[in-house]
């Protein structure tokens, strides 16, 4: 094989080649012959060469590490664009379903493509309820943890773990009857209840059960913080502000959790396996784990007594081994729109409870240096969701450990949501990318009395 021969794909310079794209193929020159490669446009213009053909018919596969320009799917759930920091559910702008809709009716649309009636929202609410309790024995699991884990490692045992209670869903066939639906509530609903308990278990606090009548949300800060003798006194405010962030949270394309969920559920591993993967993809410090190390780095620079310029001059330094956590984005080349929402709210939240945060004032003082700084207007670097949702979370008593379980309950919707694409998709193929292998080249079993 040829490898010096230069492969060019089509919207070149080359007028013909570029008519040929939009007319949907692009041509590529490989190895002194011509391909032609099928144009995908989505529904808001994005185009893509589909290169699926390419290795059977070339031998050739595509190299593009990180994924960075990479479609693995075709999806109808979410669309971005990066580029003008637009971010839709469904089609639904991200500023519209915050201001107008609660986390539960964001999940409904997301999962299943539409809002909700009120009948559809009663019962999906109903399942919700219905599914909510844990299998009793469960609380042995919890017990085996010691007392410090992380509860992301609880909650992506425990979720997998809840999946050893049914049997149905080891069993359950895609497209069999209306289990789906079941299955789903019950892992949201779950999912706030696992992750309650994972905070009180390393608290060494009493379980406590969640209350029919509480919504989701409310649900979920009673049993964090309630007290067998005292109910939490929720306020409204608090609540709001707590199931806006889940609903910032619910879905973003194709992220490193969500394609995780994807990988998994393409084998065609069960609902709840699959989104215990993502717990674990979502867990890192560069994805859903970043929302705790902002707060732990603007800790750090508080207690330091920086005013966040030192800070900032070592995360440009590239010997330093800092970020800013918060800023920058594989997709958004402009400021997230969440984090816009987000910021807003936390401002209004720390108002209406008359508190003050240090951290705030750096943060907003870092972010005003750092969107003047060449370093970061050249390499588009703005806050993203997670530079601000840690000052709600704070005000909340939320401790930092929790900050990226709060992620992985908000982000539930879109990974079922996804889960539900891959196995409704006839086409459907286990996920299987290639490699180009740079190891040695083939040599003989050296037996170790020769090996010196
Ligand atoms: N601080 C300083 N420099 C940065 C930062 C940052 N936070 N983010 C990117 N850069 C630099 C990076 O060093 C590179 O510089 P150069 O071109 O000189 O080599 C350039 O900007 C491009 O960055 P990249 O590493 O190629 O970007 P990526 O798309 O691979 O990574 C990211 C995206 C989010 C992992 C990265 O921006 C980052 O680590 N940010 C901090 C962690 C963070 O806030 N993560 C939450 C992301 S939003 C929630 C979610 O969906 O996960």
């Amino acid at each position: 094989m040829e490898f010096s021969i230069p492969a060019c794909i089509g919207e070149s310079d080359d007028y013909s080649i570029s008519r040929t794209c939009f007319m949907s193929t692009a041509t590529i020159e490989l190895d002194g012959k011509i391909q032609q490669l099928p144009i995908v446009i989505g529904s808001e213009g994005e185009k893509a060469v589909d290169i699926s053909d390419l290795r059977a018919k070339t031998g050739y596969i595509t190299l593009d590490d990180g994924y960075g320009n990479t479609g693995s799917c075709q999806s109808n759930i979410t669309f971005i664009d990066g580029e003008n920091g637009i971010l839709r559910y469904r089609g639904i702008p991200i500023e519209e379903v915050a201001q107008k809709a609660t986390f539960i009716e964001t999940a409904f649309l997301i999962i299943y493509g539409h809002l909700p009636t009120r009948p559809e929202l009663r019962h999906f609410s109903d399942l919700l309820t219905e599914n909510q309790y844990l299998h009793e024995d469960m609380k042995y699991h919890f017990q085996g943890f010691p007392t410090r884990a992380h509860p992301m490692a609880m909650l992506s045992a425990m979720i997998n773990a809840a999946s050893c209670y049914d049997d149905g869903l080891m069993h359950w066939q895609w497209g069999k009857g209306k289990q789906f639906e079941v299955y789903a509530a019950r892992l949201l609903s779950q999912v706030r209840t696992i992750a309650s308990y994972s905070y009180r278990k390393s608290c060494g606090l009493p379980m406590i059960y969640p209350k029919k009548a509480y919504k989701y949300t409310a649900n979920f800060l009673h049993m964090m913080f309630s007290m067998p003798y005292e109910d939490y006194e929720l306020k409204p405010e608090v609540v709001h502000a707590l199931d806006l962030i889940f609903l910032l949270h619910a879905d973003h394309e194709q992220n490193c959790s969500t394609a995780t969920v994807r990988m998994v559920a393409s084998s065609q591993a069960n609902l709840f396996a699959s989104a215990s993967a993502g717990v674990c993809a979502l867990w890192g410090p560069l994805h859903g784990g970043a929302n705790q190390a902002v707060i732990e780095m603007l800790q750090q620079i508080h207690a330091s007594g920086d005013d966040g310029s030192r800070f900032i001059e070592a995360a440009k330094d590239k010997n330093s081994n800092k970020k800013l956590m918060g800023f920058g984005h594989r997709v958004y080349k402009n400021y997230d729109p969440r984090a816009k929402i987000i910021k807003a709210a936390s401002e209004k939240l720390l108002k209406v409870l008359n508190l003050s945060d240090p951290l705030l004032e750096i943060a907003e003082r870092l972010e005003s240096a750092v969107l003047k700084d060449s370093y970061f207007i050249e390499r588009k670097l703005y806050p993203n969701v997670d530079f601000y949702s840690g000052i709600i979370m704070r005000a909340i008593g939320i401790p930092l450990d929790m900050f990226p379980v709060i992620f992985a309950i908000g982000r539930m919707p879109g990974w079922i949501a996804n889960y539900k694409e891959i196995m409704e998709d006839p086409h459907g193929r286990i996920y299987r990318p290639r490699q180009v292998y740079q190891g040695p080249a083939q040599q003989s079993f050296v037996p170790i009395e020769e090996r010196g």
